[in-house]
C-alpha cells in the first residue's frame, strides 16, 4: 500500500548540527553555557562547530534532496533571532532561516519548523530562572510571534516544542541536560511554564495565517509484562506519565488524572482560563519514539531496567517497574530495538488523542563507529530503518492510525547531548575533523524505503 501525500523525511535540530556558536550575532544559550563547563559532556565536546551546518547548508539540502525526502524537519536557534531572548531581533539570524527555508522550498522540500529544541537563550536562565519562571512563557510566545511573522509565509508546519519531558526530567530532575538542575519538584513546575509557553505561543499562531501547529513530545512504549491487570494498569500509567504529562494539558487542558493522584501537591494547577487557552491548541501530535520496555507492578525477577532514564516522570513516582526481552538488541545508546513498539505506541496515540493527525517527528538509532572507512556499512542501522518504518506502514495501512508523515533522527551524525560526538545517529556520516560527508548504508536503505512507497 501506498500514501502519496505520505511525508517522509528526515530531522534535526539547530543546537547540534548548526555550529557558529558566536557567529553573527548569535547570543549564548543554556547548552552553550552547560557543554563549556568541563565534566558535563563526554570528552567536554562542545557544538561550538558541530556539522558547521550554518556554512554548509546548502551541500545538506542537496543531500537531502538526491535522499528523497519530501519533508525537513528543524529547528531554529531562539538565540541566533533574539540573542537575549527577549528584546531586539538579530536580522542576521532571521536572513539565514530564510535561506535555508528557499533553498528547501527550491528543491520541492517542505519545511517543518520546531521553534524549540532545548536551546534557551542563557540570559532569560541568568536572569528569569528559564522554565521555573512563568515569565519566560512569555518570552517564549514573543519569540514565536517573531518567527511565525518572519518565515509563515512559506513555512506551514510548526511545532512549538520538542520533547517537553527532556527539559523537565533530563534538565530539571536528574540534570544531566542543561540546565543541570536536581530536583524532585522542579520537574513539574518546569513542565508546567513549558505547557503554558505552547499556550500562548499558539494563541499568537492562530491570529495569522501560518498553517498547522503541533507539539513533539517524546515516549517510549510500555507492554505489560503480563496478561494480568495490574500489569496492563502499570503499562498505561506508566504511558500517561510519559506522553500524556505533557500532551494531555495541550490537548484536553488538564494532566492526567492518575499524576494528580501520585504527584499530590508537587504537580501544579491550570487556572480555568490556562485549561481553555490549552484545550485543542494542537492542529497535530508529534511522536518522537526510540524503544520499548516491559512495565510491571511488581518487580519482576530478572531483566530488570531502568534506574535514573528512561522512565517517564520522576521514576518512583509512577510505582511502575521496567524490564526487558534477552532478545531485544540494544543500539550504541543502550535503547532496544522493538519494531512492533511504534505501531503499538501510534495506536496508542491514535485512541488517546482522538481525531488529530500524527507526525513520527523522530526514530532512528545510534551505531558507533567513529572510522570513516568503515563507518559507511551501518547494516544495524539500515536493517532499523526498515523494521521500524514498516511498522509504521503497517499502523497507517492496516491499523488506519492517521500519521502523516515519519521523519528519520537524524540526516547527518551532530552533536549528541551529554554523548557529544561519541554517539553517531546519522544515515550521513560527518566527519568532525575535515567537515566530510558520506552517506552510510541507511541513507540508501531509506533511500529505497522512501521509494517503494511513492
Ligand atoms: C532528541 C534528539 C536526540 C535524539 C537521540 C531525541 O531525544 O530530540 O535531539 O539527538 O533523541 O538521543
Amino acid at each position: 500500500m501506498s500514501n502519496e501525500n505520505f511525508i517522509w523525511g528526515v530531522a534535526t535540530a539547530a543546537h547540534q548540527i548548526e555550529g557558529a556558536w558566536l557567529e553573527d550575532g548569535k547570543g549564548l544559550n543554556t547548552w552553550d553555557v552547560f557543554a563549556h563547563t568541563p565534566g558535563k559532556i563526554k570528552n567536554n565536546d562542545t557544538a561550538a562547530v558541530a556539522c558547521d551546518h550554518y556554512h554548509r547548508y546548502e551541500e545538506d539540502i542537496e543531500l537531502m534532496a538526491q535522499l528523497g525526502v519530501k519533508g525537513y524537519r528543524f529547528s531554529i536557534a531562539w538565540s541566533r533571532i533574539l540573542p537575549q531572548g527577549k528584546g531586539e531581533v538579530n536580522q542576521a539570524g532571521i536572513d539565514f532561516y530564510n535561506r535555508l527555508i528557499d533553498g528547501l522550498l527550491a528543491k520541492g522540500i517542505t519545511p517543518f519548523i520546531t521553534l524549540y529544541h532545548w536551546d534557551l537563550p542563557a540570559t532569560l536562565q541568568f536572569e528569569d530562572d528559564g522554565w521555573l519562571s512563568y515569565s519566560t512563557a512569555e518570552y517564549f510566545a514573543e519569540y514565536a510571534d517573531v518567527c511565525f511573522k518572519a518565515f509563515g509565509d512559506r513555512v506551514k508546519h510548526w511545532m512549538t516544542f520538542n520533547e517537553n519531558w527532556c527539559s523537565a526530567v533530563l534538565g530539571h530532575g536528574i540534570g544531566c541536560f542543561a540546565p543541570g538542575r536536581v530536583s524532585r519538584t522542579e520537574p513539574y513546575i518546569a513542565a508546567h511554564n513549558l505547557c503554558l509557553a505552547h499556550g500562548l505561543a499558539v494563541q499568537k499562531f492562530r491570529q495569522g495565517d501560518y498553517g498547522v501547529v503541533g507539539i513533539a513530545n517524546n515516549c517510549d512504549f510500555r507492554e505489560p509484562l503480563t496478561d494480568k491487570p495490574e500489569d496492563k494498569a502499570a503499562a498505561q500509567e506508566a504511558l500517561e506519565f510519559f506522553y500524556g504529562w505533557l500532551t494531555d494539558p495541550v490537548v484536553f487542558g488538564e494532566y492526567p488524572a492518575i499524576m494528580r493522584e501520585r504527584v499530590g501537591d508537587r504537580l501544579p494547577e491550570f487556572t480555568p482560563e490556562q485549561k481553555e487557552m490549552l484545550k485543542g491548541s494542537c492542529d497535530f501530535l508529534g511522536l518522537n519514539h526510540y524503544t520499548t520496555h516491559y512495565a510491571s507492578r511488581e518487580k519482576p525477577e530478572a531483566n530488570v531496567i531502568g534506574g535514573d532514564e528512561g522512565n517517564g516522570g520522576i521514576d518512583e513516582d509512577q510505582q511502575v517497574f521496567l524490564s526487558k526481552d534477552p532478545e531485544w538488541a540494544p543500539t550504541s545508546m543502550g535503547w532496544f530495538v522493538v519494531p512492533w513498539g511504534i505501531r503499538k505506541m501510534l495506536n496508542w496515540v491514535s485512541d488517546r488523542y482522538k481525531g488529530l493527525p500524527i507526525y513520527v517527528t523522530e526514530n532512528g538509532c545510534s551505531v558507533n563507529d567513529n572510522d570513516p572507512s568503515t563507518a559507511k556499512h551501518d547494516g544495524f542501522r539500515a536493517d532499523f530503518v526498515r523494521g521500524y518504518t514498516a511498522a509504521v506502514k503497517q499502523a497507517r495501512d492496516e491499523d488506519g492510525v492517521d500519521v502523516r508523515g515519519y521523519f528519520c533522527w537524524s540526516l547527518i551524525d551532530n552533536f549528541e547531548w551529554t554523548r557529544g560526538y561519541d554517539m553517531r545517529f546519522g544515515l550521513i556520516f560527518c566527519n568532525f575533523e575535515t567537515q566530510e560527508r558520506i552517506p552510510k548504508d541507511s541513507y540508501y536503505a531509506y533511500q529505497e524505503v522512501i521509494k517503494a512507497d511513492a
